[in-house]
């Protein structure tokens, strides 16, 4: 709900169900922002008194705003939005540059609407509502004929307030826009814990924690994409915030290209907080009655740890990002050729493949890079999307005849965004590329950017895939962007315009992506750059789902996967369970605990089914039965986060609690300790729970040499008579089996079966070595 008090000094609360956000217009002219936080009864602009600084006096070295107002030090005030100039030397939210070179500006509150539209963003993804409906404010500032609207978006259930802003120039003269950002928020305090995700190829979303009492911390990306580098969600906290206690902010951009947010602390202990477009490299020249629209922020605030503000996100990002058919939509459970085959692909071999695949249970095979023009490595081909005839003699379409015959359904790797030097559309368009002629252009993976700034190319770009789409019946595509930008240039651009080059690309990327998922509705897109270097809430609004990173090796991915999770929902996380030793790390796991961690999000696999043992195929094939029966819970359940560091912890709870499944993982044994318990959350703690997990079989090749201490024959590790008899004798693995009420299971942990640790070993004995993890299962009971 937004609300409106007072006539001369308006101020506006903006309700959420649990929190309430509020700023007022100064006598001034200036918007100071006044609260964020837990829900509070605010009845009249006098109840707000309480917020608002008080000041008396200059501060000692520090402009005064102006005579008339000469306790109003900006520099020292909580606002909605700041510019440069007037004393507020603080990170801005806007700079500008008019005709005569000056730089300051002072925008004042001038008019404000409250309407039920979403405005409408001509060229940029936004959140949205299935019946058009969101609340919203509308506050115009103006210097001088310049003004600057700044949007305010509610979605009450999931406590999302989404901002952005707009500038208009309605001066006779140009004004050239260095910054404008999305979102700003300063907060009267200083100390705060920050919370971000920072990391390289491989290596995504790793959590970083710092807190902050002086100086600015930067979470920024100039790799031309959101990157992998810093993702744009981040969260600020009390210090002391844990998943189920504390106050945490957290705010992320709907926006794919160099994003930039900085938590900053005043020299008098304010923090402020700023998001939008990268303003370094970015310049944009605004003409007469011309716009320039910054990206929507999402922001949301928990009195209540991590946990709810997850929940906050996840909510909204399923139901008001994503869009399409595949919203809110179970998603099908793949085999990706990639780590199977690499650029070695044929009609045969895929075939065979997927029959193998079928009959474990996968329902989508795709076709991953190498099918098209003469690609049997990273150098060539980029551009020329026409199969290879001597790999698929009957093209797609003869595959995907091939494969619908037994009912599998085909999907394609895609990288549109790129060219190959040493490709046919190069050598016919070498203009289309971003380079700076004559000047060495530095490449990555061998490839180019194209110019999607260029209408021309984007055009090109999207008759060519909506042929290539139209060709086969074709379920899936994986688009990929495999190299951040360099040498930023486009031949197609005038010079004074090259400081938009990283954004107009940005903007020429989503007209595309709008109109190729809007033609093929039913396809079911996912994201990918070098895996999670474009994971983004921009890329959400027309992709929903986005694999998450390279780097398949179960134990990276417990850490890739949760630092994901505290921002997004899980139905938007693919992952792959692939062979051992991984191909990334050469490390070591066991098949399953390669399935529970990628059962959490969207299931697929990706390695040589060929090369399954029986053993392995049957165990696959029970992996993807079990994921199958739950599929709801692990896309679209309620996911909370556990202990997470040697021993990772996560539980996936049904909308309605009847259904929840837990992981425990640990990475290294702790000798001799046999404790240990599983501390679900989030069950209903009325119903009455079956708690139990899946026991199977041992092979006694876990115990090594040490087998011989049982045995009555000496028998060499790794000979033949281990591997016969490990065959020939199963033993069981330890069983759980419980029923009680959800408040008991969740009161103090449920005690787990001993750990195996070196003094004896029996049917209730937890062998647990190194990397191995379990799943665990709540069923309520029928009343
Ligand atoms: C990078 C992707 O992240 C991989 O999954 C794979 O598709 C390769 N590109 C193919 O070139």
């Amino acid at each position: 709900m937004i609300k409106k008090f007072g006539a001369k000094k308006p101020v506006f609360v903006l309700t959420t169900d649990n929190t309430t956000y509020v700023f007022s217009v100064t006598d001034s002219g200036h918007l100071e922002h006044l609260y964020y936080g837990p829900k509070t009864d605010i009845k009249s602009a006098g109840d707000c008194d309480v917020f608002r600084e008080k000041r008396e006096f200059e501060l000692g070295n520090t402009i005064r705003y102006s005579k008339e107002y000469p306790n109003v030090i900006l520099e020292d005030m909580c606002l909605e939005m700041s510019s440069l100039g007037h004393g507020d030397i603080r990170e801005p939210f806007l700079e500008i540059t008019r005709k005569d070179g000056s730089q300051s500006s002072d925008f004042l509150f001038s008019s404000y609407e409250i309407n039920y539209t979403k405005d409408d963003f001509s060229m940029l993804p936004g959140s949205y509502s299935e019946d058009g409906k969101v609340e919203h404010l509308r506050i115009s500032l103006t210097d001088r004929d310049v003004i600057l609207e700044l949007h305010y978006y509610i979605y009450p259930c999931y406590d999302v307030i989404t901002r952005s802003s707009k500038l208009i120039n309605r001066s006779d003269d140009d004004i050239t826009v260095k910054r404008l950002l999305s979102l700003q928020i300063d907060i009267p305090f200083s100390g705060a814990g920050i919370t971000s995700f920072h990391g390289a190829w491989a290596r995504e979303m790793y959590k970083n924690t710092t807190s902050l009492t002086a100086g600015k911390f930067v979470i920024e990306s100039r790799c031309g994409i959101s990157s992998s580098r810093a993702n744009p969600f981040f969260m600020v906290h009390s210090p002391s915030a844990n998943e189920h206690s504390g106050y945490t902010y957290g705010f992320n951009l709907i926006y794919s290209g160099n994003h930039y947010s900085s938590v900053e602390v005043s020299p008098f202990g304010k923090t402020r907080i700023v998001s939008g477009i990268q303003p370094l490299g970015f310049s944009c020249i605004l003409k007469k009655d011309s716009v320039f629209e910054a990206p929507e922020a999402v922001m949301t605030f928990s009195g209540a740890g991590f946990s709810k503000l997850s929940h906050n996100f996840h909510g909204f990002i399923n139901d008001h990002i994503i869009r399409g058919k595949w919203k809110n939509k179970t998603r099908p459970v793949l085999l990706n050729s990639w780590e199977a085959c690499y650029f070695n692909i044929t009609e045969n071999i895929i075939v065979a493949l997927a029959r193998k695949a079928k009959q474990l249970g996968i329902e989508l095979f795709v076709v991953d890079d190498g099918w098209f023009g003469e690609r049997n490595d990273d150098s060539h081909s980029l551009g020329d999307w026409d199969e290879n005839r001597k790999k698929l003699p009957k093209g797609l379409k003869g595959l995907s005849d091939k494969l619908k015959s037994f009912d599998m359904k085909l999907g394609i790797w895609v990288e549109p965004e790129m060219v190959n030097t040493e490709s046919r559309l190069y050598r016919l368009h070498p203009e289309w590329t971003m380079d700076i002629p004559g000047v060495l252009h530095s490449e990555g993976r061998n490839q180019r950017i194209l110019d999607f700034t260029n209408p021309q190319v984007t055009k090109y770009i999207t008759d060519k895939l909506t042929s290539l789409f139209s060709k086969a019946d074709i379920s899936y595509v994986k688009w990929d962007m495999n190299r951040i930008f360099s040498d930023i240039f486009s031949k197609y651009l005038p010079p004074e315009k090259q400081g938009e080059t990283a954004h107009r690309y940005i903007l020429g990327l989503y007209s595309v992506l709008k109109t190729l998922t809007e033609r093929f509705h039913d396809i079911l897109f996912e994201g990918c750059a070098s895996g999670g270097n474009r994971f983004d809430l921009g890329m959400l609004c027309y992709f929903p789902q986005i694999w998450a990173s390279d780097n398949t090796d179960a134990v990276s991915r417990t850490y890739i996967q949760e630092g994901y999770s505290y921002g997004y929902p899980l139905s938007c996380i693919s992952n792959h369970v692939s062979s051992s030793p991984n191909h990334q790390t050469l490390r070591v796991t066991p098949l399953s605990t390669r399935f529970n961690i990628s059962s959490f999000g969207i299931l697929g696999y990706e390695c040589n089914v060929h090369y399954l043992n029986a053993i392995h195929r049957k165990t696959v094939k029970d992996q993807i039965r079990i994921y199958k029966s739950l599929r709801e819970v692990f896309q679209f359940g309620d996911f909370y986060r556990g202990r997470s560091g040697n021993v990772h912890e996560w539980i996936c709870v049904s909308k309605d609690k009847k259904y929840a499944v837990a992981m425990l993982m640990q990475e290294l044994v702790r000798p001799n300790f046999q404790s240990e318990r599983l501390f679900p959350v989030g069950l209903d703690p009325n119903m009455t729970y079956r708690f139990h997990n899946l026991s199977g079989t041992i092979d006694i090749r876990i115990f090594g040499s040490l087998i011989n201490a049982v045995a009555p024959i000496r028998i060499k590790q790794d000979s033949l008579a281990h591997r016969t008899l490990s065959k020939a004798i199963k033993l069981k693995s330890e069983k759980e089996e419980i029923k009680a009420k959800g408040s008991v299971l969740m009161s103090t942990g449920i005690t787990l079966s001993p750990q195996f640790s070196g003094t004896g070993f029996n049917e209730n004995t937890r062998v647990f070595p190194d990397f191995s993890s379990r799943l665990y299962f709540f069923e309520a009971e029928e009343n």
